[in-house]
């Protein structure tokens, strides 16, 4: 089969397109015909050399796939060889074929084409369960999101719109995304380049902070986070794009009665994302059903361009999502 290959760990230029071994799907597995994958921050960390597949996982780039259902593997009586379906996987999206735990594949509602579709697990499912599930995020309370034009936070900020209308969103973006993040619905978007978050987060708010922080940038904004965060404040780390150390104060946090949660999706048992595919697939998925929300495409790329689309990521001038199409 055709999938995106690495000639060793590096820049955009080791990836390339060549031949790889069709899966074989195992023990309630399906296999999958892709359509389309989409571009995720990991997949640069693991083309870097630095995010490896967790054991027993595909070494191919891609955390996601939309397609058709080509086979069953054994145990499976939930789904059909055809069907339209995504999946979140722990590697091998970037292939023209993927094995995935029946548990964490979902139905395309009719309406969706196979390039929105590659835009869901990844992004939404994280927004999802770090601000609903593992924050507690409560209709009423206020969310800060970082980098607001990205993948995941574009995903969380129309998932809080979506769950819950009263709640306000505070969202720091770079200057040239401030204007898109406010058509999206955010109630208040900082620029970072040009502003002090926290202070702005402090007006805001009338002093009380935010409840929940999601933040994807790591050290550097642990000290301006925790200033920003409210008492019984929620801050989810899911990425150190910044880097990962800083120094705070213990005795602010705990005054505060303040929590930080670390989370990542990807090593997680089957059975726990299997009860969060579960979980989403009640309660976000009929938002896309109905068109309540849909996938932010910036740009489709053919598999053949991933090269250019990861570049596109690394400079960040996409908003939304990068899809690959096979
Ligand atoms: N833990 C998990 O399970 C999990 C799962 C998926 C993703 N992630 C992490 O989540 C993050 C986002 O992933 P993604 O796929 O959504 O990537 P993405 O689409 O590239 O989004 C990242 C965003 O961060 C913004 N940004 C960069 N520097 C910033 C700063 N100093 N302050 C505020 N925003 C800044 C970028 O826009 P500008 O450069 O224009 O500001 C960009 O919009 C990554 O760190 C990724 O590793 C974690």
């Amino acid at each position: 089969m055709k999938a995106v290959l690495m000639d060793g760990f590096g820049g955009a230029e080791v990836l390339y397109v060549g031949e790889a071994d069709k899966p074989e799907p195992g023990e309630r597995q399906v296999l999958i015909e892709v359509a389309a994958t989409s571009v995720n921050r990991p997949d640069i960390v693991q083309r870097l050399g630095n995010y490896p597949p967790p054991p027993g996982e595909s070494d191919i780039l891609g955390l996601e796939v939309a397609g058709t259902v080509a086979e069953l593997g054994p145990g499976i009586e939930t789904l059909s060889v055809g069907e339209r379906v995504i999946a979140l996987v722990g590697g091998g999206g970037y292939a023209e074929y993927a094995t995935a735990h029946t548990g964490h594949v979902m139905r395309i509602p009719d309406a969706m084409t196979f390039e929105q579709a590659a835009c869901i697990c990844e992004t939404y499912i994280t927004a999802y369960m770090n601000l609903f599930m593992l924050a507690g995020l409560a209709d009423g309370e206020t969310l800060l999101l970082h980098g607001g034009g990205g993948g995941v936070n574009t995903a969380g900020l129309q998932l809080c719109k979506a769950l819950a209308p009263a709640s306000r969103v505070i969202v720091t973006a770079s200057p040239g995304k401030v204007e898109r993040v406010r058509e999206l619905g955010a109630d208040l978007v900082i620029d970072y380049q040009s502003e002090d978050f926290s202070a702005a987060v402090h007006g805001y708010t009338k002093k009380a902070g935010a409840n929940v922080i999601l933040d994807h940038i790591g050290g550097p904004y642990l000290g301006g986070n925790l200033r920003s965060l409210g008492v019984g404040g929620r801050l989810v780390l899911i990425g150190v794009m910044g880097g990962p150390k800083a120094e705070f104060n213990l005795a602010r946090l705990m005054v505060k009665r303040q929590r930080i949660i670390g989370s990542v999706l990807r090593p997680r048992p089957i059975a726990e994302k299997a009860a969060i595919v579960e979980e989403f697939d009640r309660v976000v998925m009929p938002l896309f059903a109905t068109g309540r929300i849909a996938p932010l495409i910036h740009e489709v790329y053919p598999v053949e361009r991933v090269a250019e689309a990861h570049r596109a990521m690394e400079s960040s001038s996409h908003f939304g999502k990068l899809v690959l199409a096979f």
